[in-house]
C-alpha cells in the first residue's frame, strides 16, 4: 500500500510539474519520492553547484530548470510548423505571474517580433518603457539603433526574429535578477527551438551570461563564436550600450560583418550604422 505524501511535498510536486508543463514538458518517469526529493534539493542548490557541467569551448547553457533524466520533452515543437510552435509558446506564458515583476508595473508580456522562419535571431534583456507600451521589443532609442544595424546587414525587422530574455519590464529599467532570468529563460528557449535560426546574436552581458552560462566581461565575450544547442551564436554589444559609449560601435559592426558572412549576406551600405 503506498504511503500518503506529505502534503507540502506533494504541493510542491504539483507546483513543479505545472511549471514544466507551462515549459512544454509533458511526459514524466515515476522514481521513487526519495529521487524526487533529491532532484528538488539539488535544483534548490547555488547556480554554480548545478550539474551537468559544460565545457567553456562551447559554452552551452546550463539551461534553468532543464529537463532531467527524469522528465522528457515532448516533440510537440518540432511537429508544427514556427509560426503555430511560438503561438503555442505565448499560450503558454499567458499572463504570467510567475517572478515578481507582474506585480511591479508590467503592463504587458513582451514576447518577441519577427520572422518565425528568420536566419538570424537577436537577443535583448528585457523590455523598457517603450516596449512595454508597445508590446514590442527593440522599439525605443536602443531599439532604433538595432533597426540601423539590421538594415546596415542587408535586412530589415520583417527578416529577423528579436526576442528578450525577460519579457516583463523590470521597474525602472534595471537589470534583471538572476531568479528571473532563470524563470523567463525557458520560454525564450523554446522561441529559438521554434524558430531554428542559422546564428543567434545575443546583445549585451545579460542576454550572453544567462544563455551562454558563464561570466564574463563583454569583451571576452565578443569576437567569436559559440555553440547554442546546435546554433552558431555571437555577442555583441547592446545597443542601449552603444548610445552611451559610441566609441564601441566599430566593434559591433565587425561583430555584424562576422555574423554577415556566416549568413552570406553582402554589405548593403558603406557606412556604419548610424544613431
Ligand atoms: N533593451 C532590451 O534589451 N530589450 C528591449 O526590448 C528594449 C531595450
Amino acid at each position: 500500500m503506498p504511503s500518503a505524501l506529505d502534503p507540502k511535498l506533494r504541493r510542491s510536486i504539483a507546483e513543479r510539474l505545472q511549471y514544466y508543463r507551462d515549459l512544454g514538458i509533458y511526459d514524466f518517469y515515476r522514481r521513487p519520492v526519495d529521487a524526487l526529493m533529491d532532484l528538488h534539493s539539488a535544483e534548490s542548490k547555488p547556480y554554480d553547484a548545478a550539474a551537468p557541467v559544460q565545457q567553456p569551448a562551447t559554452p552551452v547553457s546550463r539551461v534553468m530548470k532543464e529537463p532531467s533524466s527524469t522528465l522528457m520533452p515532448k516533440a510537440k515543437l518540432t511537429e508544427v510548423g514556427p509560426a503555430t510552435a511560438l503561438r503555442l509558446i505565448r499560450e503558454d506564458i499567458g499572463d504570467c505571474t510567475r517572478c515578481v515583476l507582474h506585480k511591479q508595473g508590467r503592463k504587458q508580456i513582451v514576447f518577441g517580433v519577427g520572422n518565425p522562419r528568420a536566419e538570424l535571431m537577436f537577443i535583448g534583456e528585457a523590455p523598457g518603457a517603450d516596449e512595454d507600451i508597445q508590446g514590442e521589443p527593440f522599439v525605443g532609442r536602443a531599439g532604433q539603433l538595432l533597426t540601423n544595424m539590421i538594415k546596415a546587414m542587408g535586412l530589415g525587422r520583417e527578416d529577423v526574429y528579436i526576442a528578450n530574455i525577460i519579457k516583463c519590464r523590470p521597474p525602472g529599467n534595471r537589470t534583471p535578477e538572476r531568479d528571473e532570468c532563470e524563470t523567463c529563460s525557458p520560454f525564450l528557449f523554446r522561441q529559438i527551438e521554434a524558430i531554428k535560426p542559422k546564428v543567434i546574436v545575443a546583445l549585451g552581458a545579460v542576454a550572453a551570461k544567462t544563455v551562454l552560462a558563464v561570466n564574463s566581461s563583454m569583451a571576452e565575450l565578443r569576437g567569436r563564436w559559440y555553440e547554442f544547442r546546435n546554433t552558431k551564436l555571437a555577442v555583441t554589444y547592446h545597443p542601449a550600450f552603444l548610445l552611451r559609449d559610441p566609441r564601441q560601435k566599430k566593434e559591433t559592426w565587425k561583430d555584424l560583418q562576422m555574423v554577415m558572412k556566416e549568413l552570406g549576406l553582402e554589405r548593403a551600405s558603406v557606412s556604419d550604422p548610424k544613431e
